[in-house]
């Protein structure tokens, strides 16, 4: 499973494009409104730092207009998706769009039949929002399950997007169930990186090497003959 950073903020994607695990990034209008500066710039941006798809997402409501706005949104980087909410209209611009190829995420899939119509449409990601399921209780692990498990004996190519992730199990989940990519927030990513035993063993580590003075030295002797 691949990841890709969920956020509309630069600094955390250049943070978390540090560690050399991302494969993407996913915006939407709510995380762009919390940042500073000009849209564009702030997709380019990140287009250019994750080096890989990054969605953008339209605003409108009807067809017509959200085709408009996915092509503009389409020219503002190679790696651009079209991010497209749900609809019958949602439908017919990522049909349009696909045709066009430009690459849509079909956002706010909350069930596997939406997961179905977003597939026959041509869309090369299917969103399923697993944070927002589970807060109206309804499990977000079943309807993850039933999106992957009904979409793959059709043989589309549809990748499902676990997003809304909320916290490490989300994420965990998402790959057993056989999502192709997870959106992470930063704050999630950092959270994935914790555990008791490995911080321990860590400073273990270093007070048993600390406790043999001549091999510390001989480490850094060993470093500093290496060729600049
Ligand atoms: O970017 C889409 C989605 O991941 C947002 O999730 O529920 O945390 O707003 P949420």
């Amino acid at each position: 499973m691949r990841f890709f950073i969920d956020t509309g903020s630069v600094s955390e994607v250049e943070e978390i494009a540090g560690w050399g695990i991302l494969s993407g990034a996913t915006t939407n209008p709510s995380l762009l409104a919390k940042e500073d500066g000009e849209p564009g710039d702030i997709i380019r941006r990140i287009c250019d730092l994750v080096g890989g798809p990054t969605s953008a997402e339209v605003v409108s409501d009807d067809a017509p207009a959200m085709i408009e706005e996915g092509r503009a949104l389409a020219k503002l980087h190679e790696h651009v998706v079209v991010k497209v909410p749900f609809s019958a209209d949602g439908l017919a611009a990522t049909h349009a769009l696909s045709d066009e190829g430009i690459r849509v995420n079909m956002t706010l899939v909350f069930s596997a039949t939406q997961a179905l119509l977003t597939a026959q449409a041509g869309a090369t990601y299917a969103s399923c929002f697993m944070g927002r399921l589970d807060d109206i209780s309804i499990d977000s692990a079943t309807v993850t399950e039933e999106i992957v498990t009904a979409l793959r004996p059709g043989g589309t190519t549809t990748q499902v997007l676990a997003a809304s992730i909320r916290h490490p199990e989300h994420v965990v989940t998402a790959a057993r169930l056989g999502c192709e990519v997870a959106t992470v927030p930063a704050k999630v990513f950092h959270q994935m990186l914790n555990h008791p035993l490995t911080e321990s063993g860590r400073e273990r580590f270093k007070a048993d090497w600390q406790s043999r003075p001549e091999f510390v030295s001989w480490l850094r002797e060993l470093v500093s003959k290496q060729p600049a």
